[in-house]
């Protein structure tokens, strides 16, 4: 068994999507799905040799949606009313929503939820896609399709959302050379910016971690 097939990755297959892509739509921004997410955005961006702008990796705004709806859950209010954010890899163990940040109404949800209460929120958001697959068979159901189409949403649209995405990091959050989901501000332009967020020792060590997992599956590719 090949590198690439250990990670599950055809390099071949991608590599045809992404020209047939281009061939056809050369102006394209690409917003990539697949599993490993991280990983494939870092192997198209590197495949496509597009600027860093037009390669994007969708999975935060799925992360923080099921983020927002077990906070909705654990509050009993309106998710619409929640705002929160899951940053990191797109992996069981390498997402990291930020709960210290997520807020109901502007209210720190800590406010409301102890730390026993947020923890057990934030380990379900990291494995909100399993537990769906093991009730449905698969996750690729609803939700990824409405985040995608949000995203999608503020390219076409200009709207300047600011969206957790996989981009390439050229020293945000102390990273180089790697795909990790960061909070960007998304436009017409795909990514216009990235927010490099202050963050406490605690989640500056959770994003180490997985950034050092997401090397890893990347290493696997490293011959490309
Ligand atoms: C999901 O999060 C498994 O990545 C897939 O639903």
């Amino acid at each position: 068994m090949t590198r690439e097939e250990l990670i599950g990755i055809n390099v071949g297959i991608v590599e045809s999507v992404v020209s047939g892509v281009l061939t056809n739509s050369p102006n394209a921004i690409i917003v990539m799905v697949s599993n490993p997410m991280d990983t494939m955005t870092y192997l198209t961006l590197k495949l496509s040799k597009l600027s860093k702008n037009k390669v994007i990796g969708m999975g935060g705004a799925l992360d923080s949606s099921r983020f927002k709806t077990y906070l909705s859950i654990a509050l009993n209010k309106p998710a619409n009313q929640i705002e929160g954010m899951v940053i990191g890899g797109h992996g069981d163990t390498t997402m990291i929503p930020l709960t210290r940040l997520a807020t109901y109404n502007g209210i720190p949800v800590s406010h409301f939820l102890s730390e026993k209460e947020l923890d057990k929120i934030s380990s379900d958001t990291m494995v909100g896609g399993a537990t769906l697959t093991k009730l449905l068979g698969t996750s690729a159901w609803y939700a990824p399709g409405a985040s995608v189409s949000y995203l999608v949403d503020s390219i076409l649209n200009n709207r300047h959302l600011l969206i957790p995405c996989s981009v390439l990091l050229e020293g945000e959050y102390d990273q180089k050379d790697i795909c990790m989901g960061v909070p960007c501000i998304i436009s017409k332009n795909g990514v216009e910016s990235i927010l490099d967020l202050k963050l406490n020792p605690d989640e500056i060590k959770k994003f180490q971690n997985s950034s050092a997992s997401v090397r890893s599956m990347n290493d696997a590719l490293k011959d490309i």
